[in-house]
């Protein structure tokens, strides 16, 4: 379990506790997240779960695989610590994660 901080585009901010072994982007549907679509429902066929990683929190987050990393390049305004939030598992060792919503998806 680890809680999880989303901050909206406009700076409001949605503390979840997310299970193990979820992801990012079902925490953020989950619990009505504004800004992120998951249009593709996890499959990171369609960057519209983008979201930033706080930078205090980018090593632990890990760095993107390649297929990840070939679909953010449909992202909006992507940036060195953007991540697909579907591909960001959660574990005791992210708890307390802080991630940002773009202005747009893709
Ligand atoms: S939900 Fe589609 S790439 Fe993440």
């Amino acid at each position: 379990m680890a809680k999880v901080t989303y901050i909206t585009h406009d700076g409001t901010k949605f503390e979840v506790d997310a299970e193990n072994g979820s992801t990012v982007m079902e925490n953020a549907i989950r619990n009505a997240v504004p800004g992120i679509e998951a249009e593709c429902g996890g499959a990171c066929a369609c960057a519209t779960c983008h979201v930033y990683v706080d930078e205090a929190w980018t090593e632990k987050a890990g760095a993107p695989e390649a297929m990840e990393e070939d679909m953010l390049d449909f992202a909006y305004d992507v940036q060195p610590n953007s991540r697909l939030s579907c591909q960001v598992k959660v574990r005791d060792e992210l708890d307390g994660l802080i991630v940002r919503v773009p202005e747009r998806q893709a």
